[in-house]
Formats: C-alpha cells, structure tokens, sequence
C-alpha cells in the first residue's frame, strides 16, 4: 500500500454532524467524507477518546486506535523495568540516548517504547490512515501532564521510510523495521482484531526487503528487525537475535 493508492480502498472519514476536525482530516487525507458506514467500509471517526478506525459492526469507542495503557501502567512501575524489553536490549543502546529512525511506525507501539527509554525517535508511516491515527494520537499525547514529555521525543512523518531516508541523507544510531507479518501468524503485539483492520487497511509489506537494504545503507550503529518466531529472517547476514514470546529482533550491521 502506498501514499497514491491508498483511494482504491473503501476507506471514509465518520462525521454527522458539522466538525472541523473532520474536515481536516479529509482535506489533509482526500479522503472523503460520509455521515453513515456501508458494510465493507472502514471509517475513521472522532470519538472522544480520540480518532479510531471502525466497520459497520464495531460499536463506537472499540474501534483501533493508538493504545497507551501499557505505557501509563509501565510509568507507575517505573521506565527502567522496560530495558529488560527483548527490543530494547535489541537496539543495545547501554545507557546512550540514541537517534532512532521507526521505519514502520504503524500505531506506534514500539515508538512509544524508544521514547520511554530516553531515544529520540522518527516516527515514518507511510498508509495514511494509520498516520492520521498515530498523528492524533500523539497529539492526545502530547497535552497530557502523564506523558508529554515521551511524546515530545517522537516526530512523525509521513513518507515511505525508503524515500524518507535516501531523501534526507539521515544518519540515525538505528533503524527499525516491523512490517507487516504473513497472514495467520499472530505474532503481533496487537490483539487479532486490531491487526485484522490494520492489515485490511495496509495489506503485505512486501517490499520490506528493499527498506532493509536502504536502512543498512544509513543506520550508523544498527539495524532492528522484528519477525514472527516461525518466519524467516528477511534477509541473510543476521549477526544474533533478540527472543521475545512470539516474535524475535534481529540484528543487522550497517551495511
Ligand atoms: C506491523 S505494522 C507496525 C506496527 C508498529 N511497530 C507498532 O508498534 O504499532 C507495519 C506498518 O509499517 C508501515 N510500513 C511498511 N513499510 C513502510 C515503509 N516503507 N515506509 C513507511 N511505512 C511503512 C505499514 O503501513 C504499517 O502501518
């Protein structure tokens, strides 16, 4: 899926009543506007616990949206218990405060992890509806006293990361990569339904390989990629890996 194709999908903005943030959005996206979702369709619609995705059958408020109840539960335990995190250790920062370039920000799950841990984080989504949910996620992020100061260290864009980084000539510590895994493998943070919609919205990255490639070029310390326990490296030269219960993070030298 990318920036131009993303009209081909039955994909709405939910409004029906007059609301500027609505029109925004459609305005910032092309997406059009509807005041009532047809079977099939996936809307996104401002709720307020902030924008989400839904179909007809979702009730509103359960729709996917940016998920940060494991981030104020890991504040009340304290952020350093996150460094025994398999990707944390992945990215085998020490106690360096390193540049991270999120290749596949998604709902932004594991930017949110660099940035609890002191990172200062790029955020690239290239689908445009999991950026605009990720945008106003972190804008609820931002304006709240718990854990703005986390959000403050991520900058999203929206881009392919491959063109993002050739384009910019960046240099990051690490670049991560978490494309989206093979059907039926629920090796994902995500709970199944959540992955249903993203995955009906993004669909395969299969050219995960090629920003792999580009991502070598450019990481000065590391690359990161996350794959399912049964699936493949996604390219060879895999120097270790770090294990988690369903997936692992393996490591790749600057190319
Ligand atoms: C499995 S999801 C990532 C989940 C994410 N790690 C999280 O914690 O929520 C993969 C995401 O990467 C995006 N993506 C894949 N390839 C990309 C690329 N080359 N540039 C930017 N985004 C990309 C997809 O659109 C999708 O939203």
């Amino acid at each position: 899926m990318t920036l131009s194709d993303h009209r081909q999908l039955i994909l709405k903005i939910l409004c029906s009543t007059p609301d500027t943030r609505a029109s925004e959005l459609s305005l910032r996206t092309g997406l059009p506007i509807t005041s009532s979702i047809a079977p099939n369709e996936l809307v996104l619609v401002y709720e307020q616990t902030g924008l989400e995705l839904r179909n007809s059958e979702d009730k509103p408020g359960t729709g996917v949206k940016v998920e940060t109840k494991w981030l104020r539960h890991a504040m009340k335990r304290g952020l350093e218990h996150l460094r025994g995190d398999p990707l944390a250790r992945a990215l085998n920062a020490g106690n360096a405060k390193l540049t991270v370039i999120d290749a596949t920000a998604g709902l932004g799950g594991d930017s949110l992890l660099f940035a609890a841990l002191g990172h200062q984080v790029t955020a690239i989504e290239r689908n445009i509806a999991v950026w605009a949910l990720l945008d106003d996620g972190l804008q609820m992020l931002r304006s709240d006293p718990e854990l703005s100061e986390i959000a403050a260290r991520i900058t999203l864009h929206l881009a392919d990361a491959r063109d993002y980084i050739t384009q910019n000539k960046t240099s990051p510590d690490v670049i991560y990569i978490d494309p989206m895994f093979p059907p039926k493998r629920r090796a994902s943070a995500l709970p199944p339904l959540e992955l249903q919609r993203l995955r009906s919205v993004v669909g395969e990255d299969l050219d995960a390989a090629g920003l792999l490639e580009v991502a070598r070029a450019h990481a000065t310390h590391r690359v990161v990629v996350k794959r399912p326990n049964d699936g493949k490296p996604l390219a060879d030269g895999v120097l270790g890996s770090h294990q988690g219960k369903t997936v692992h993070y393996d490591i790749y030298r600057k190319g």
